[in-house]
């Protein structure tokens, strides 16, 4: 391999992997027989659930949520992830993926679960966006939140690495 075709692939893997690295968590995809039992046994995923996906990644999340008859929606930063997810979900007419920045979206109003692997510098910004947003609609939203607590927040469930927390809407 020349060094020159060695330097582009380095290049594309800093922007594959690191692209939000300087703005938020990090590309590192969920387990997918992981995400089977939390989808089981922390919050039973059912035909009737719409799940947001922030930070959505490859799509795996919601690749696995439909197995269970959920419909969802994941946003995705990297464009790159954002295109691979789109087309790896393409047969799934009840999944879709947004290219954008997850602090800028607003949910479906058939929204009932959303999911982050988030990391712990922007935790507590995602769940007051969640927080809005269940405010905005009037009504609950379960969180499941993969590998990270929420500071000052009771999870009312968990399985292994993943919690469960209800965000109930504040009326001001
Ligand atoms: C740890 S990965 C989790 C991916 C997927 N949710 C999963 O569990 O497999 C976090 C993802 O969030 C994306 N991300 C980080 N900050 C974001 C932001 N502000 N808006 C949208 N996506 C973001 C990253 O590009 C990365 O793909």
């Amino acid at each position: 391999m020349s060094f020159e075709i060695a330097k582009i692939i380095v290049v594309c893997l800093i922007v594959f992997l690191g692209f939000t690295a300087f703005t938020g968590a990090p590309y590192v995809p969920s387990m997918k027989k992981e995400l089977r039992q939390a989808f089981k046994k922390l919050y039973p995923l059912k035909k009737k659930d719409f799940l947001v996906d922030l930070g959505s990644g490859d799509g795996v999340v919601l690749k696995i949520a439909s197995e269970f008859g959920a419909s969802g929606l994941g946003v995705e930063l990297n464009p790159l992830l954002a295109l691979i997810s789109k087309i790896r979900l393409r047969k799934h007419p009840n999944l879709s993926i947004k290219n954008g920045n997850l602090f800028k979206l607003d949910f479906p109003k058939e929204t009932t679960v959303v999911y982050i692997f988030g990391d712990s510098r922007d935790i507590l910004d995602i769940v007051i966006h969640v927080q809005n947003q269940a405010n905005k609609l009037g009504k609950k939203l379960f969180l499941i939140s993969n590998a990270f607590m929420i500071p000052g927040y009771e999870p009312v469930n968990q399985h292994r690495s993943y919690f469960l927390y209800e965000i109930k809407p504040v009326i001001s």
